[in-house]
């Protein structure tokens, strides 16, 4: 199984990715990596595994189709099978949501449908998650549609919240879970062990 990644960020989650193919954990190839942000550590990461590593942003482009065509023909061109978000921060344009729909995957830190939703990414997530009070926070991994962070929950996984949690703390308790549960959901998908009806999707 071919998986494009998509990366704004450092690439943790990219990397755990990896770290799951190189254990055998995961039997899949990573194809394309790419990143909207020229600067970002993900890419980095795909150069030193001699993954195709590009840059697209639709700052690029003089309009959204030319990049949504860019971005489809890149797809192509790698034979992208599964799109995962690895902490990517921009809108999927809908014309590749329904080409890859129910195979994109996207990750998120905390427990959707709470704490979801535009604006809702890095350290705002863990800010409202401590200032709610809430006791639970965690991480899904959940398929991308037209609407941020609405699809349908593929997996998800629980962390506490503690007491004198700083948002730092929190995200570092709960990344090491989006590193658990990505793999695991990918890994659902390459072993074709996920029955998805409607909104309901169940891994066996
Ligand atoms: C992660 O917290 C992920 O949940 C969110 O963006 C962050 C990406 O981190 N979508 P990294 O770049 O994978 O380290």
């Amino acid at each position: 199984m071919n998986i494009g990644v998509f990366a704004s960020g450092r690439g943790s989650n990219f990397q755990a990715i990896l770290d799951a193919i190189h254990q055998r954990v995961l039997t899949a190839r990573v194809s394309l990596l790419m990143s909207n942000k020229s600067d970002a550590g993900a890419l980095e990461i795909a150069r030193a595994h001699h993954i195709p590593a590009v840059h697209l942003s639709q700052k690029q482009f003089p309009d959204e189709p030319s990049f949504t065509a860019a971005m489809a023909q890149l797809l192509k061109e790698h034979d992208v099978q599964i799109i995962a978000l690895a902490g990517y921060l921009k809108k999927i344009p809908v014309s590749v949501v329904r080409e890859y729909r129910n195979r994109i995957l996207n990750i998120h830190p905390a427990l959707l449908p709470s704490f979801g939703g535009h604006g809702m990414y890095g350290h705002f997530v863990h800010e409202a998650v401590i200032a709610s009070g809430v006791k639970i926070s965690g991480a899904t991994v959940h398929l991308v549609d037209e609407e941020y962070d609405r699809g349908p929950i593929v997996l998800q996984k629980a962390v506490a919240v503690e007491k004198d949690d700083t948002p730092e703390m929190l995200a570092a308790r709960v990344l090491l879970v989006e590193h658990e549960i990505f793999s695991l959901a990918l890994k659902a998908f390459a072993e074709n062990r996920v029955s998805i009806k409607e909104r309901s999707v169940w891994i066996q």
